[in-house]
């Protein structure tokens, strides 16, 4: 087979991460007798220099036309100081909505090679965990009206976070699939204590809930969760929630792995019949270490084992990608990132080693 993928590298570390994955795909379908057809655009701040704009309209148009997206990461110092509607991060938003990518799923899971670099205590561990966020993408507070005001006290900006019936019904249903092929566990995560927006995301999901009579359900404020995800996130499976506290909690609980470094993700859905899909690592582009080649690459070539997986049903090459991370890593190769002690490997020498393992 002949798959097109999009590839927008964006800024920071972005670029180096994302060559390291379509070496691993090149090599990959090498070993299959498949092709891969790269194609770059421009996003982020690269954009900005390039076109004045952080997504040009080129590169909506060149993602839609493919049969996948892969981005690496957008935004950096240099851009920092840009008005909302210039910032390297609106691309971002820019092309999940232009692609009705509304379901993201962040998984975070503790890697048991890797687990001395959890910042969680053993006995909060204990033999691991395995959680699937599953945020909502395209609505909520980050897609509201927005502005500015003169108020009771004077000069005020405002947000507005709104929800429609629709866009809570779809990711509860996307949500509660993930869960049948999981452990069916399911939490909704909300404020449904003070939001009008969470109470109708809570009525909805309880709703759903009786369509799914296998899928242990339940609800929780999302103050306590931020808690008991350090307390005992084992008792996490998948999470449902909005698109900022989504934000915000994927955050934490990749954090608690102790290896945002191979960390996947993937945001899906689709406008009208058309089903699009981008995948990308959870971190960001680290314009710190932008450059240097000490970047971990694996989360990328982990995003682009999750591409071949769901979207172009290819469980042999994901398979052939991850197992070769997993060796990789028994090997006891380590980039900076998750190297508790000792010698670390530099960002091309670890994507050399994965395609030798391939
Ligand atoms: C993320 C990021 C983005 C978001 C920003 C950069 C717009 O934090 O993907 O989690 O808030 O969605
Ligand atoms: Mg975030």
């Amino acid at each position: 087979m002949i798959y097109n993928i999009a590839l927008l590298k964006g800024d920071g570390i972005g670029p180096e991460i994302v060559d390291s994955a379509v070496k691993v795909l090149g090599k990959t379908a090498e070993k299959f007798g498949d092709k891969f057809n790269f194609t770059s655009y421009l996003i982020g701040g690269a954009a900005i220099d390039e076109t004045g704009q952080p997504l040009p309209k080129e590169t909506v148009e060149g993602c839609l036309k493919s049969d996948s997206v892969l981005l690496g990461a957008v935004g950096g110092y240099k851009w920092d100081n840009l008005s909302g509607d210039k910032r390297p991060e609106k691309a971002l938003l820019g092309i999940r909505s232009a692609l009705g990518l509304y379901t993201n799923l962040r998984p975070a899971k503790l890697y048991p090679a890797l687990r001395s670099a959890s910042p969680l205590k053993d006995e909060i561990v204990g033999d691991g965990f395995d959680i699937m966020i599953v945020r909502e993408l395209t609505g909520g507070i980050y897609f509201g009206d927005r502005g500015y005001n003169d108020g009771k006290f004077g000069r005020e900006a405002f947000d507005t976070e709104r929800y429609s019936i629709m866009e809570i019904e779809r990711i509860g249903k996307a949500a509660f699939e993930i869960a049948m092929k999981r452990n069916k566990k399911l939490c909704s995560i909300d404020k449904a204590n003070v939001l009008e927006t969470s109470r109708l995301w809570r009525k909805i999901m309880h709703e759903l809930s009786e369509q799914y009579p296998e899928v242990e359900y339940s609800d929780m404020f999302v103050d306590n969760a931020a808690m008991q995800l350090v307390r005992n996130p084992r008792q996490f499976d998948v999470i449902v929630t909005s698109n900022m506290f989504g934000d915000i909690l994927s955050d934490e609980a990749s954090q608690i792995t102790g290896s945002i470094g191979m960390l996947a993700s993937s945001s899906l859905g689709g406008v009208g019949d058309n089903k699009y899909s981008l995948y990308e690592p959870i971190h960001g582009s680290a314009p710190d270490i932008a450059g240097k080649d000490i970047a971990n690459p694996i989360a990328t070539i982990l995003s682009a084992a999750m591409m071949m997986r769901y979207s172009f049903d290819r469980a042999d090459m994901a398979e052939c990608i991850e197992n070769a991370v997993d060796k990789v890593l028994e090997k006891g190769y380590r980039t900076a990132d998750i190297c508790a002690d000792g010698e670390y490997i530099k960002c091309s020498e670890m994507t050399e080693r994965i395609v030798e393992l391939l």
